[in-house]
């Protein structure tokens, strides 16, 4: 292939004239491998392979098989590929909860980005917080990047009906806690979800992120759905390994793609798909590592933007029905032709956006719906501030009708609810209280968790979709009213105000509410009051916030003492000043 004559940054491991000996170490271990000294310096690029899979997290064990076809592109295109493995992060298992982790797989992913010979990276994502941290690492480091989805698993069905991840655990937790199922019948739901290799099929964090990301321009198009036990996933990672190689050529670089543009697609793109809340504080971690800034009000902006993807757990249906109906180009084509993204950012492949998605229609209208023939209209987020925090988010998409009729439509004062706060401190304290009947909690009662922030936690937990107790369960109450200062998981329905900041861990709002302050929830004017006069409210805050668990480990500590809160991304603020930092190569 005749490509043009490039010094990349890997030349300046090993072109050293004065220091032949270190040139000459870096190579002897290489050859264990079976390369050749040749092959090293010729002034090939070398490609990064960000390796994601591994047996602690199964939701991106594909990428193990995968990497063999990217590394094919890639050496067809005229590259070296070496693969790395990145920090584990696995949603489901890792404690205290795997969002303490995306700073330091993060950090690690810039060490080795910065620190080893690598000019350009293929970053494989998959679970939840495997795409925010590989894409905040690229502008970190900024070296052309590119995204490898590993894609949703197959879809699943339990008793003949599609049940898709995350979203069968929520719905059959509060059937378990009416009585209607057994312990036995939960966990074979539970399996059943899980039919495939591959993650979330539901639109749930996973598959909110990994949608982002191509609308980013990060992925190469059609990337983000294609199910990962299918041919074209094979395919699609030969591709992206032909790709990145251009890419390390053209120096398209993550600084080109992550413009203010491409992440407000991005959000116009989250409400469309009807996306998890958890990408509000990855955007704007992506954004701020980016140099970028976003705005509450560029949430708001999106706001009116319909429902226009019919899949869990806002609609009914799983990954593979929409990989089949388009995906996210047809997403994009939709809301290119209604006006709501700018088609002319650039992306990976070199082209516009608006060049990738040319006639992507959706082939499927029940699971990707015209922009003017929506499954609901307003499904982006609503941004909630007042007396109880500056910022939190409410995913109103999820909103079912019985839980509309029932809290928001009082003749005259429809989209406005006022309630009684029960307060819980933390998970333990909501699990050890929340069956108490001296808590006296009906459906007028709006359940609160605090203690489960950024430092509370640590990490931020997904707490704050608590479901009722099982006495208004048997009753056929399924959702109250929640709001917290941690998060949700993005498999969940329930209509929660979530990623309140700042969080009671630092004296926010919720550190001086107490059970049985009545609480107002306007949706019209997105307020959320605690009605409490400001003299009680300045007497509370004399007090000690909470108190939160200690540190159990160094790096919760070092996380705590350099996170920021979920409404700015909370990430660790000392590294939003470095970017571009390959232009320097490391001292040797
Ligand atoms: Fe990993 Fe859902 S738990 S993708
Ligand atoms: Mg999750």
């Amino acid at each position: 292939m005749q490509r043009p004559k490039k010094r990349f940054r890997s030349r300046d491991w090993f072109d050293d004239p004065h220091r032949m000996d270190m040139v000459g170490l870096y190579l002897e271990r290489w050859m264990n491998s079976g390369f050749t000294p040749e092959e090293f310096r010729d002034g090939r690029p070398i490609i990064g392979i960000a390796q994601s899979g591994n047996e602690l997290n199964p939701c991106n064990l594909v990428h193990l098989t995968l990497a063999q076809r990217i590394k094919d592109g890639v050496r067809d295109a005229g590259g070296i590929a070496l693969e790395f493995p990145t920090h584990p992060l696995f949603e489901n298992c890792r404690r205290p909860t795997a969002a303490l982790d995306r700073n330091l797989a993060y950090l690690s992913l810039v060490e080795i980005m910065h620190g080893y010979p690598i000019d350009a990276v293929v970053l494989t994502t998959g679970c939840d917080k495997t795409t925010p941290s590989s894409v905040m690492a690229a502008s970190t480091v900024d070296i052309p990047a590119i995204v490898l989805s590993g894609g949703p698993m197959l879809d699943s069905y339990a008793d003949g009906e599609l049940a898709g991840s995350g979203t069968v655990i929520w719905r059959n937790r509060k059937r378990l806690g009416a009585g209607e199922i057994t312990e036995e019948e939960f966990i074979a739901a539970a399996a059943k979800s899980a039919p495939s290799l591959g993650h979330c099929n539901t639109m749930g964090t996973a598959s909110t992120m990994n949608a982002v990301a191509e609308a980013l321009g990060l992925s190469l198009p059609g990337c983000a759905a294609i199910p990962a036990p299918y041919r074209e996933r094979g395919q699609i990672a030969y591709e992206t390994g032909k790709r990145i190689v251009a890419m390390a050529y053209e120096e398209l670089t993550p600084s080109r793609i992550l413009t203010r543009q491409a992440f407000l697609n991005a959000i116009a793109v989250i409400a469309a798909i009807g996306g998890s809340t958890n990408a509000q504080p990855h955007i704007h971690a992506m954004a701020r590592h980016a140099g970028v800034e976003i705005t509450p009000e560029d949430w708001m902006a999106a706001h009116d933007i319909p429902l226009i993807v019919n899949m869990m757990p806002a609609g009914k249906y799983l990954g593979e029905r929409f990989h089949r109906a388009g995906g996210v180009p047809a997403v994009l084509c939709e809301l290119l032709g209604a006006g709501r993204i700018d088609g002319s950012v650039i992306t990976c492949t070199g082209k516009a956006l608006a060049e990738n998605v040319k006639g992507a229609h959706s082939t499927d209208r029940e699971m990707i719906t015209a922009y003017d023939k929506p499954l609901q209209e307003h499904a982006g987020f609503m941004v909630m501030m007042g007396n109880l925090f500056d910022f939190a988010i409410m995913k109103t998409s999820v909103i079912s009708e019985e839980f509309r009729r029932r809290y928001l439509c009082e003749p005259g004062r429809e989209g406005i609810f006022e309630g009684k706060a029960v307060v819980f401190d933390g998970s333990d304290d909501y699990h050890a209280r929340i069956n108490d009947p001296a808590l006296n909690i009906d459906e007028r009662s709006i359940l609160v968790i605090r203690g489960s922030g950024p430092i509370g936690w640590p990490g931020s937990a997904e707490v704050v979709n608590m479901q009722p107790p099982d006495a208004l369960l048997r009753k056929g109450i399924t959702s109250l009213p929640t709001i917290g200062d941690g998060r949700q998981s993005g498999t969940a329905d329930s209509p929660s105000i979530l990623n309140a900041a700042p969080e009671s861990a630092v004296g926010g709002g919720l550190s001086w509410l107490v059970t049985g302050d009545i609480i107002r929830i306007d949706l019209t004017t997105g307020r959320c009051d605690a009605l409490v006069d400001e003299e009680e409210i300045a007497r509370r805050k004399k007090d000690k916030p909470p108190a939160v668990p200690e540190s159990q480990s160094p790096w919760q500590e070092i996380y705590r003492a350099g996170v920021g809160q979920l409404d700015s991304g909370a990430v660790m603020e000392l590294a939003v000043k470095y970017r571009g930092i390959a232009k320097k190569t490391p001292r040797h």
